[in-house]
């Protein structure tokens, strides 16, 4: 049986749900060697910003039960390198490009996004959801009113499908998922990491450099899971889902969850194959369960 694994999120066609979670990927060419990129439903490159960051001082990662915690703090050579190097390496490929902008303000999210707009990109990313810079990041997508002011911005900067990303580390995520709806969002992806700590305790220090990071890999999965669940009951855009999937069986959960495509990230750093793996298992499961269209599944949890 031949299964249909396209779906469409707010515009952007994949031939399959799977994409890669921003940062955990670089920009594709890392993993050239164990992935067609063309084989994936997109691409989802780092966070780039205008011109480049150094990110956060070491270390930067630590790694917890089932998870680990990073501060890298959007480290990226800026917009100017991904246009000339690492854009024109996936058009060749024929890959479905998604480019995450980060900014330390309102105008440098919507100045990326405007050096972008001649070069081969499918959709983007906004994320207003990273725990390690100090402006912008999770500042912003903490806030209705932040959230309104820079989503209508980036709106207004392209026709592009415009996917935002949306931060756990807030009391109620509907609310900014909806704030993120009105203003034009095409879809909304979540969950960026959650805030955590890990300390040393021989030396009494903590793990990272910058004392608390982002919390992310199959440890987060319960909480994306309901977040996912909760946001597709209070919009009507379709997500992006993630946090902890490193199998087929995950990514179906999330999809069952309300959830129309799927990121992999941390899992890519223990298995270079992890999204092909986990497309194989999404389809083996299809077969077996009489699914013909991998869409009948989006929201499909029966409570
Ligand atoms: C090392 C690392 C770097 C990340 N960099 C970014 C980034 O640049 N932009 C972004 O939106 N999310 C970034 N994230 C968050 C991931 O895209 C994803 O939302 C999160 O890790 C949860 O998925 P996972 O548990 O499958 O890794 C990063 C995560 C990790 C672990």
């Amino acid at each position: 049986m031949s299964v249909d694994m396209g779906v469409n999120l707010g515009g952007l066609a994949m031939k399959n749900p799977v994409t890669v979670a921003s940062g955990t990927f670089a920009a594709g060419r890392e993993y050239g060697d164990f992935v067609d990129v063309a084989a994936l439903g997109a691409v989802t490159t780092k966070g780039v910003s205008l011109n480049g960051w150094e990110g956060n001082a070491s270390p930067r990662i630590a790694e917890t039960p089932s998870g680990m915690l990073n501060s890298i703090g959007l480290q990226n050579p800026g917009v100017g390198h991904l246009k000339e190097c690492d854009l024109p390496w996936l058009a060749d490929r024929g890959a479905t490009v998604i480019v995450n902008v980060s900014g330390h303000s309102f105008d440098e999210y919507v100045q990326v996004i405007e050096a972008l707009e001649g070069a081969s990109v499918d959709a983007y990313e906004v994320n207003i959801s990273c725990p390690n810079v100090d402006a912008g990041g999770m500042t912003i997508g903490c806030e209705t009113a932040s959230v309104e002011a820079v989503v209508s911005r980036c709106r207004k900067a392209t026709q592009r499908p415009l996917v935002v990303k949306l931060t756990p580390n807030v009391t109620d995520i509907t609310e900014i998922a909806r704030a993120a709806e009105a203003s034009g969002a095409d879809a909304l992806s979540l969950i960026n990491t959650v805030l955590g700590m890990a300390i040393d305790a021989r030396t009494r220090r903590p793990q990272l450099a910058r004392v608390v990071g982002g919390l992310s890999g199959p440890a987060i999965k319960p909480i994306a899971l309901r977040m996912v669940y909760e946001t597709h009951r209070a919009v009507s855009i379709p997500l992006l889902g993630m946090g902890g999937i490193s199998t087929g069986t995950d990514a179906i959960e999330f999809m069952l969850a309300g959830a129309t495509a799927v990121a992999v990230g941390t899992a890519n750093f223990m298995n270079p194959t992890a999204t092909l793996d986990v497309l194989a298992g999404m389809e083996y499961y299809c077969e077996q369960q009489g699914v013909e269209s991998i869409t009948e599944l989006i929201g499909a949890l029966q409570c």
